[in-house]
């Protein structure tokens, strides 16, 4: 059932506020953070390997991110379909975690499958708790974004988010990286993060005018940097899934490796820069984009937006949130541009070509 929406993927969307809300409400009561089962102690934990495919893998691509900067965990992250077959060593002291909406995505089944017996512990992180994949850990931590219909992930994706950046404030407090005062204000910011995410899905009208210029493109970049690195690839993914129009993701200091050399004024550039620790070196490689006369679209805070200048093309402006909250934040721009693009071009959004829900093959 659509809602009265024209796509599961526009309904989807669209309860991101909802479902982030009762997936907050499930794990922390109270200012405190609850496991299910016997929880997880990260005090003692040596290395994290977070393992999952596509959108699961850039979800753990950003968790990369929170646990070695919060936590100092030292944090292992790959494809399944590379980790099974390269048949990596498993230290003692790792703990393997896998993130799958599905539970049933053959590669990373069978990657946590190489890692039983070898690993301290199996841990996952799925939507779908009936699923091979939480019956073969030792521990599954559900995401609760409710049923997901459209073929391209989105409120699995910010549901998985969550729930790793859970896990990396538990970490970060366990292992005496973070005092329980600045966890307590953060979990404060994640509960009012569904009420933002109200704002940023009013951005609609401005995201669909930009997308109906980018549905002409042949190609797009994105780029990204520290924490938006993961997002860029995920705004890539989204955009190549469902409107067919090739997107590739940079980290921003990548570019001039490289990738500058096909900036001209046919090719789009999305810049996803909250105004962090690390605007300052996305903004220079912006203006080297402009330099080249590519057209940036801007996704950024007011703060960030009035900084980079007259000579952007366009600009989405979200709230302010702490940088840590920020990859939830920016997914939901991400996708409603892919949307918008896609709708602009005429492609079949909830059932693109070539793909399916739950990859159960190799
Ligand atoms: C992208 C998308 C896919 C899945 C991937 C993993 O929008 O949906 O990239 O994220 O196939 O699927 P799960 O999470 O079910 O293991």
């Amino acid at each position: 059932d659509k809602a009265g929406y024209k796509h599961f993927m526009a309904k989807e969307i669209a309860e991101q506020p909802t479902v982030l809300a009762g997936a907050l409400a499930s794990y922390v009561k109270d200012g405190t953070i609850h496991l299910p089962g016997e929880g997880v102690d990260f005090s003692k934990m040596q290395r994290l390997t977070l393992v999952a495919c596509g959108t699961a893998f850039y979800a753990c691509l950003t968790a990369k991110y929170w646990f070695e900067q919060l936590a100092r965990l030292p944090v292992e992250v790959d494809i399944a379909s590379e980790f099974r077959y390269r048949t990596p060593p498993i230290p003692a002291g790792t703990t393997a975690l896998f993130v799958s909406q599905s539970g049933e995505t053959a590669d990373t089944l069978a990657a946590l499958r190489y890692c039983a017996g070898k690993a301290d512990r199996i841990l996952s992180v799925v939507n779908v708790a009936e699923s091979s994949i939480a019956r073969d850990s030792d521990l599954a931590l559900p995401i609760y974004a409710g049923v997901e219909v459209g073929v391209a992930s989105t409120k699995a994706f910010t549901c998985q988010l969550n729930v790793l950046l859970l896990l990396a404030l538990k970490a970060a407090v366990d292992r005496g990286e973070m005092t329980r005062d600045r966890q307590v204000e953060l979990l404060t910011a994640l509960n009012a993060l569904p009420g933002i995410f109200n704002v940023a899905l009013d951005r609609d009208a401005v995201i669909r005018k930009a997308a109906r210029r980018i549905a002409e493109a042949r190609d797009v970049l994105f780029l990204g940097r520290g924490l938006m690195y993961p997002l860029a690839l995920e705004g890539a993914l989204k955009l190549k899934e469902i409107s067919y129009i090739h997107a590739e993701a940079y980290a921003s200091g990548e570019l001039k490796h490289g990738p500058i050399a096909l900036i001209d004024k046919t090719v789009p550039v999305v810049v996803m820069a909250p105004r962090d620790s690390l605007f300052d070196k996305t903004v220079s490689n912006m203006h080297e984009v402009m330099a080249r006369g590519g057209k940036v679209l801007l996704i950024s805070d007011a703060a960030g937006a009035a900084e980079a200048g007259a000579d952007v093309w366009q600009t989405i402006v979200l709230p302010e949130v702490p940088e840590v909250l920020s990859p939830l934040l920016y997914a939901l721009p991400a996708q409603l541009l892919a949307y918008h693009t896609a709708i602009a071009k005429g492609t079949d959004v909830d059932q693109p070509r070539n793909l399916a829900k739950s990859v159960t093959v190799e």
